[in-house]
């Protein structure tokens, strides 16, 4: 597609005011390359609390009165609940607005070409954000594995605890459209913070060519299921293989500024390994990397490990993008496609009793 740098500050609009605007924001706080031009979420107590960041933003309660408002937008951060992705960004899309839509990008193939055919047949960009890519121990994570410092790689893992106590509130209303996503096979262990473990791993060692995964469920409490414990095993296309374990424990409790999710990296060399130790929440008390080799640890003490600065960085990034073009999107639509596959493929591999299912052929 064509794409022109705008060379000036963007018009922005934010669209779903809801828990995750609290992060997204912070790319566009104090950012020159930006104007805040409208607000829009049908539930005029969001609309209320988020004018307080933007006096002069305009609000509506739809895309439909902001398309209609003759308030000019050029790009978009859509913050919509996983059930309109795929109409909202068409909407967004068709109205001439660049998208950074919040991940997952959806939730099975037929949706994602459609928001694909969207981009393309109105020559705009869409990007589907993933603030891991920008969390700052992962990037050296990713460094130090592609450094040789610990030797080849010969496997890594990944883990990932949902614990019941602690963090910040979610409104009830996030979690309702969340059963509605786990009904439809789409849950919030696996699917919705599940793509971001996706992700990583796509980002740290390339495509994937084959998945095997057991995905479990564990009840709550009516009509609360989560869908863990689950064990995903895969192997990129270079022969490194990964794994991540996925497990809910109701009744402890983490420290924790946002979710209450304890989860680490742990890369392994022919001379050493690498581990992060925490991300979302603040579980694990030491250094968050950690680099063993040759009989010596090495941590890090000043990396920047507070989540929230991912959000900062990636929102940041794509202002930046579209005042440049430079550098890849992190990540392009299509990339996205990829991400989305991989989740595919360790559902249908699940439901196949764990057979080995390559991503690239999920229909
Ligand atoms: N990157 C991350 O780590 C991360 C974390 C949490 C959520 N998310 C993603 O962010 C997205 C939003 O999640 P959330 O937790 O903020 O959800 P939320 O339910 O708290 O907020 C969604 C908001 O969208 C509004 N909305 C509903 N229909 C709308 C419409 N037609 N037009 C405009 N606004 C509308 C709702 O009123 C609500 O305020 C989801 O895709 C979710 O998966 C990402």
């Amino acid at each position: 597609m064509a794409f022109a740098p705008y060379n000036r500050p963007v018009r922005a609009a934010f669209v779903g005011l809801g828990r995750i605007y609290d992060l997204n924001v912070r790319g566009y706080v104090g950012n020159p390359d930006v104007e805040v031009v409208a607000l829009v979420d049908p539930d005029p107590e969001r609309r209320a609390q988020r004018q307080a960041d933007w006096p002069d933003a305009a609000t509506f309660p739809s895309i439909t009165e902001l398309a209609a408002s003759g308030v000019e937008v050029d790009a978009v951060e859509s913050l919509l609940p996983i059930p309109l992705h795929v109409e909202g960004v068409e909407e967004l899309l068709q109205n001439g607005w660049h998208v950074n839509c919040q991940k997952p990008m959806c939730n099975d193939l037929a949706g994602a070409r459609r928001m694909l055919k969207a981009a393309e047949a109105n020559d705009r960009i869409l990007r589907i954000m993933e603030n891991y890519l920008f969390y700052q121990p992962l990037h050296k994570l990713k460094a130090v594995a592609e450094s040789g410092e610990i030797g080849d790689i010969v496997g890594y893992h990944m883990k990932m605890v949902g614990t019941g106590l602690g963090g910040w509130d979610v409104p009830w209303s996030s979690f309702e459209w969340q059963m509605e996503q786990m009904k439809l096979g789409r849950g919030i262990m696996v699917f919705d913070d599940g793509w971001h473990k996706l992700s990583t791993a796509i980002w740290l060692f390339g495509p994937i060519r084959e998945v095997r995964a057991w995905i479990g469920n564990t009840v709550i409490g009516d009509p609360i299921f989560l869908d863990a414990p689950t064990m995903i095993t895969w192997e990129h296309e270079n022969g490194v293989r990964g794994g991540w374990d996925i497990t809910v424990a109701p009744d402890m409790y983490l420290r924790s500024d946002y979710y209450t999710n304890d989860e680490r990296w742990e890369i392994t060399g022919s001379k050493g390994f690498a581990r992060v130790n925490r991300c979302t929440g603040r579980g694990i008390q030491q250094p968050v990397m950690e680099v063993y080799s040759a009989g010596e640890m090495r941590s890090y003490h000043a990396l920047d490990d507070d989540w929230g600065s991912s959000f900062r960085d990636s929102g940041r990034h794509w202002l930046n993008w579209l005042q440049t073009g430079d550098g890849p999107l992190l990540w392009s639509a299509e990339e996205a496609v990829d991400v989305l596959r991989f989740a595919l493929a360790a559902y249908e591999s699940s439901a196949a009793g764990g057979i080995g299912v390559d991503p690239r052929q999920v229909t």
